[in-house]
């Protein structure tokens, strides 16, 4: 897809800076879930093995340019060390001469952290200046963070700039999976876009509809499109003001022919509580004092139906309020009848963003889908079909 890989890169005694994305979950100061850690294996074992220095740049929340010792990386080190089964290094500066005692003392095969890039207000800013420190410390340059490549920062983009780039494994794996998916994909192709707000999802079902042939709406969000096509939708969430974008969008589909499925019954429920008594509805008989939490039965089923019928399948946002019982029962169904299907090799299904990937987890089903991706933000800027800045400074 136009970028280089390290099976092109000549990996002997080179320094090579690796942008990771270590932004991972942490509790009192641990790192609570090593997923984003783990992701980063493939590439630093093919970097080791080539007999290079890895040396890896990542941020870490959001320091605005300052360092904040909350926000050091330095708890990682500990448990990529253990992913990892070798010593990581760890240098409390990622520029400047901490930086670069660091990486003379290393050895071919040695893996050294360097401190959030984030710390200097130069990495947000995308300056030269700072790039241009980053660089002195490398021969190369692999992007493995998919998931901060929306993000056109120094070490994401100016940087790649600056050294021969490579994409890493990861980030190799994420744009095949996603090229698989939206970019050349088996047809028919279904998309599922749930999730509570239409507001944050406007470029995504816009971009979406000229591309897939059947789109199904779930969540809070498909309120507003229930609202919009003149149902009642009583004590739900719901974008009032985003009804004549959603009509908008119901036409956009329409004359793309792209298929729209919009619930056809609800389980409603008066108090959102786990355990509240749960009804099912017709999607346009609710009652004044009810609120739509989870997709129906029938809606469920013909969205089984539709996936059956697809080769391709690409998931963001949950269908109902998926954190609590009864309501997580279209999402687990659904999920579980898609990673039925890709186990078994009839359907591409690929995955992504926060909440999805929570209840994929939820479900049990993360392992079966064809590639569940780890990026947030990142995923939804490229379902809205933008360009990410760290993917363009690759494919040059
Ligand atoms: C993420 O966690 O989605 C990425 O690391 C990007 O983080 P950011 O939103 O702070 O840029």
């Amino acid at each position: 897809m136009g970028f280089r890989t390290l099976d092109q890169a000549d990996l002997s005694g080179k320094r090579a800076l690796v942008r990771v994305d270590f932004n991972v979950p942490m509790q009192d100061g641990a790192v609570s879930d090593d997923t984003r850690l783990r992701a980063a294996l493939p590439t630093i074992e093919k970097l080791r093995k080539g007999g290079a220095k890895t040396i890896l740049l990542a941020h870490f929340d959001r320091p605005k340019g300052k360092r904040v010792p909350e926000m050091s990386l330095k708890p990682v080190v500990e448990p990529l060390a253990r992913v990892l089964g070798v010593p990581v290094a760890f240098a409390e500066d990622c520029i400047g001469p901490k930086a670069r005692e660091a990486v003379n003392a290393m050895q071919p095969g040695d893996v050294l952290l360097l401190e959030n890039v984030r710390f200097h207000a130069g990495e947000e800013a995308n300056d030269r200046a700072f790039a241009d420190a980053l660089a002195a410390n490398g021969d190369l340059y692999v992007n493995d963070a998919f998931s901060a490549a929306h993000r056109a920062h120094a070490s994401t983009e100016a940087l790649a700039r600056r050294l021969q780039a490579y994409a890493g494994e990861q980030m190799r794996l994420e744009l095949e999976a996603l090229d698989s998916a939206l970019g050349n994909p088996q047809r028919p192709v279904l998309g599922i876009v749930g999730g509570s707000k239409v507001s944050t999802k406007l470029d995504l079902l816009r971009n979406l509809v000229t591309k897939l042939d059947k789109l199904a709406i779930g969540g809070g969000m498909a309120n507003t499109f229930l609202y919009a096509q003149g149902h009642d939708v009583g004590a739900s969430y719901c974008e009032k003001d985003l009804a004549d974008t959603a009509r908008d969008i119901i036409r956009l589909a329409g004359q793309n022919n792209c298929k729209l499925f919009l619930p056809l019954d609800v389980v409603v429920a008066e108090k959102m509580a786990p355990g509240a008594p749960a009804r099912v509805r017709d999607a346009g008989s609710i009652d004044d004092d009810e609120r739509i939490l989870d997709a129906g039965p029938e809606t469920v089923e013909r969205l089984c139906r539709a996936m059956s019928n697809s080769r391709t399948l690409i998931w963001n946002g949950p269908l109902g309020v998926f954190e609590m019982q009864p309501f997580d029962k279209g999402t687990v169904t659904a999920a579980k009848h898609a990673a039925e299907l890709a186990r078994s090799g009839k359907l591409v299904a690929v995955a992504g963003g926060g909440d999805t990937v929570a209840a994929l987890n939820l479900a049990g089903v993360t392992g079966d889908f064809t590639f569940v991706s780890t990026a947030g933000g990142a995923f939804l800027e490229w379902m809205e079909g933008k360009e990410l800045p760290g993917v363009a400074a690759l494919t040059r």
